[in-house]
């Protein structure tokens, strides 16, 4: 009698834990499921956007017309920065004031942007290409 009743509560006891087991997994698993795919391809867009090599004419030239060619011209003694020799061998120097320190353009005459310095600045660290 004893041993019956001691083999119930095995299989009892197996039961529930076979039975605890079975909520474990679907509730560990949905949660990833709804949210993994989502996740990825987040991280995929964001990758996309910070590993898009940016180019002097295509990215860069248009905002040096625009923010820097009002002081920074052939009329005048400064760095002619629409020449791509003269930007590309300042380049930390031109990083320096319109990224770090912000002093360029002077007095933010032309109201270059918080984007547009990010942009130089991260043309640069990819290698100030052409
Ligand atoms: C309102 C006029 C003005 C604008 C616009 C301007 N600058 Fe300047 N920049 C100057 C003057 C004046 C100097 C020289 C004095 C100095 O270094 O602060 C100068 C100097 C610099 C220097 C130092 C050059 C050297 O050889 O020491 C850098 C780098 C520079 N500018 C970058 C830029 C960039 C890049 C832009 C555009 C995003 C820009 N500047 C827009 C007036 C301007």
């Amino acid at each position: 009698m004893k041993k019956i009743m001691l083999l119930a509560l095995l299989v009892l006891s197996t039961q529930i834990a076979c039975l605890s087991e079975h909520q474990a997994i679907p509730q560990n698993k949905n949660p990833n499921q709804d949210t993994g795919p989502a996740d990825i391809s987040d991280d995929e867009d964001q990758e996309d956007e910070k590993n898009e090599i940016l180019s002097y004419n295509k990215d860069i030239l248009p905002i040096i017309k625009n923010r820097c060619s009002l002081c920074h011209n052939e009329g005048s003694n400064l760095p002619f920065w629409e020449n791509y020799e003269t930007v590309f061998n300042s380049k930390e120097l031109v990083k320096r004031r319109v990224f770090i320190v912000q002093d360029m353009p002077r007095f933010n005459a032309t109201e270059m942007t918080l984007e547009e310095r990010d942009l130089v600045a991260t043309w640069i660290d990819q290698g100030a290409l052409k």
